[in-house]
């Protein structure tokens, strides 16, 4: 340690001041101070925290913070880091903005409720929700003039699904309460997931009957693959198939007592989803159900963001209107077509349908 140089306070102290009151009078009253000011309390610190609280969590740095206080060295081994000096520098804007705090003896631990919390297996959707916030919504706001005016959009490739996975799983409540209104508790049910995502929602598909078997299917190659792990992790793989394909082109008998398909409606275009919804009704057996789960316009501020970004994108289309969704389902024929709301408050609805096309029977 370099006992020579006196500490920060001591040297601030020490060193000449050139304004005099008069001129700290002047500078204080120039216009732009009181703005600065605010924005830096109210906007720009704000971003900083939750952009650190982004990269500290995706990172794992909160999870082995949350483990055990580190040390900077023992950090750079453990998040296979090897320059330690700007890895200090990082975690030290992290103390800063409050997202850390740094023990007497130099190891670093979360330091925020926030930073607590997200630290917390059980709060991976939120830290999830987190992260999409800032890699996906904030990008729409940003970019979307430039982009409108070169005609960019953004493309399925510019998602991480997994990310993507993890964070819809922060309406899973509502989309199992929709579930547990529709699987059959006895006797043999097949089930097609469309869209699985983590293999959330299948999991609770079959733990309500044991005799569901089930086929999971994604678009994404590496969201069908996590999917699959974490069949296996569950012990359902004897139940569950779980495969990478896309509804539109799936080749397969109609076999199903159940299609769901949550929280991916919107993956389709509005001119794609009356095609989609007659796609999932071919693949049910006569009298067989179809659950859509969805959150529709008009909810929370971060759903107007997300139906930005997929009006930005060159995929899929806007979040659903119930009335023109229901609609789309007596298109594609499921003649019984209805809509629930899940909880008072929120814009989420189960819709669902009975193919009662006796022609497919035989
Ligand atoms: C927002 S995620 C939702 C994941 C999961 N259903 C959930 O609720 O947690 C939407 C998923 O639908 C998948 N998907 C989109 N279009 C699809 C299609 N045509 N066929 C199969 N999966 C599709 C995407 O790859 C993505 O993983």
């Amino acid at each position: 340690m370099d006992t020579m140089t006196p500490p920060d306070g001591v040297a601030r102290r020490r060193a000449k001041r050139v304004a005099n009151a008069a001129g700290v009078a002047r500078i204080a009253a120039s216009p732009q101070v009181p703005l600065l000011l605010m924005m830096s309390r109210r906007l720009i610190t704000p971003v900083y925290r939750a952009a650190f609280l982004v990269a500290a969590s995706s990172s794992g740095l909160l999870r082995l913070l949350d483990h055990r206080p580190c040390d900077a060295d023992s950090l750079a081994g453990k998040m296979e880091i090897r320059d330690v000096r700007l890895l200090r520098l990082w975690l030290d804007a992290g103390v800063r903005l409050g997202v850390l705090d740094q023990r007497f003896d130099g190891c670093y631990k979360p330091g925020s409720r926030a930073a607590k919390m997200l630290a917390k297996v059980r709060h991976d959707a939120a830290a999830a929700a987190l992260e999409e916030v800032l890699r996906y919504h904030v990008p729409a706001l940003l970019n979307a003039p430039s982009m409108l005016r070169e005609g960019r959009r953004f493309s399925l490739a510019d998602q991480d699904g997994t990310v993507i996975a993890r964070s819809t799983q922060v309406v899973t409540p509502l989309v199992h309460e929709a579930i547990t209104h529709s699987v059959p508790r006895t006797g043999p049910v097949r089930l097609l997931e469309i869209g699985c995502g983590s293999g959330v929602h299948v999991r609770h598909a079959a733990s309500l009957n044991p005799h569901l078997t089930a086929l999971a299917v994604d678009l994404q190659a590496e969201v069908a693959k996590q999917c699959a792990e974490n069949i296996e992790d569950w012990g359902l793989a004897d139940r569950v198939e779980v495969t990478q394909g896309d509804l539109r082109t799936l080749d397969l008998e109609p076999q199903f007592d159940l299609v769901t398909m949550h929280n991916n409606i919107y993956y389709f275009a509005e001119d794609e989803r009356v095609e989609a919804l007659r796609r999932a009704r071919e693949l049910l057996t006569p009298g067989g159900r179809l659950l859509v789960t969805t959150a529709c316009q008009g909810g929370h501020l971060s759903l107007d963001m997300l139906n930005l970004w997929l009006e930005c994108a060159d995929f899929g289309g806007p979040l659903p209107k119930e009335r023109e969704l229901l609609e789309q389902l007596r298109e594609a024929g499921f003649a019984d077509a209805s809509a629930a709301k899940i909880v008072p408050g929120e814009e989420f609805r189960a819709f669902s349908g009975t193919n009662t096309d006796l022609a497919q029977q035989d």
